[in-house]
């Protein structure tokens, strides 16, 4: 049996990334995807590869900054599927720059995009996902969000704003049989299948894991997308059914140890 035979599933940030392994997997596992992106390109891509597989797939174009294309992208979604069953908030964008430099700009597309995005794709979406009898948000946060990443002020503000909403989300949105979770994920830079990990958000695309991250990560590796896919299919899945508000880590032990003891 499949995990999520006959479900319909909206995932973000579907063109590359996580984003993609998880439209893969999920479809993998019987589900219909809508993979939404604002890469036209990559995002139709990825549908086309579930699509060559023999799953179902739709490409929806969306720029998750804009409130006015998440209203669109949620009429669309609905338009394509009135019962959505899982919504994995996943699309993020990150930033380096010192705090003085920081443009109010730069800070607010990452705030946009990291933390009001997963807000209003979850409330845009909320009809389709009660009518499912049993729903699951997953949000895609980060450990930076946890304590701070001084290169990545921004992002690590959006992302500590994950958590609260996580469980305050989960607090509402029980009553609806609708579940909500987060992934906090460290260093993932590599894929299986060789999809590609932009992390052109940070400007370091292809690179691999620094040498201090590695140096702090107990299982001294990066982490795979496929990694992070896996989690999401598990907080979507009916394996979770009691995990709810819940945030779990995917760092590979980095963020459990105290800074500067080893
Ligand atoms: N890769 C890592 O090391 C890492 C670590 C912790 C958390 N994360 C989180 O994982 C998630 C996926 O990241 P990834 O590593 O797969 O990166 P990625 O850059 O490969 O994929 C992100 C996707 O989001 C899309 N996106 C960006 N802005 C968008 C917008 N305005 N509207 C719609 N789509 C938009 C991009 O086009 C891209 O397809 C992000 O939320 C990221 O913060 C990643």
């Amino acid at each position: 049996m499949k995990r999520l035979e006959g479900k319909n599933a909206v995932i973000t940030g579907a063109a590359s990334g996580v984003g993609r392994a998880a439209s893969l997997l999920f479809a993998r596992e019987g589900a219909a995807v809508a993979c939404v992106d604002v890469d036209a390109e990559m995002g139709a891509e990825t549908a086309a590869m579930i699509r060559a597989e023999g799953g179902d797939a739709v490409f929806i174009e969306a720029d998750l900054a804009d409130p006015a294309s998440i209203e669109d992208m949620a009429r669309a979604c609905m338009a394509w599927r009135g019962v959505i069953h899982v919504l994995f908030n996943n699309a993020g964008i990150a930033e380096r720059a010192a705090f003085e430099d920081i443009a109010l700009e730069d800070w607010n597309r990452q705030i946009a995009v990291n933390l009001t995005a997963p807000f209003l794709c979850s409330q845009k979406l909320l009809p389709a996902l009660k009518a499912a009898g049993g729903a699951a948000i997953v949000h895609h946060g980060s450990i930076d969000g946890v304590l701070g990443n001084p290169t990545l002020v921004a992002y690590s503000a959006s992302k500590g704003g994950l958590q609260p909403l996580t469980h305050v989300m989960g607090f509402w949105l029980a009553r609806h049989g609708i579940r909500v979770n987060c992934i906090n994920s460290g260093a993932l830079r590599e894929s299986k299948q060789g999809i590609p990990v932009r992390l052109n958000r940070d400007n370091r695309a292809g690179q691999p894991m620094s040498d201090a991250q590695r140096r702090a990560t107990p299982m001294d590796r990066p982490g795979f997308v496929e990694e992070a896919a896996d989690v999401a299919l598990y907080l979507a899945s009916d394996e979770s059914s009691y995990v709810n508000g819940s945030v779990i880590t995917l760092d590979g032990g980095r963020t459990g140890l105290t800074p500067g003891t080893f």
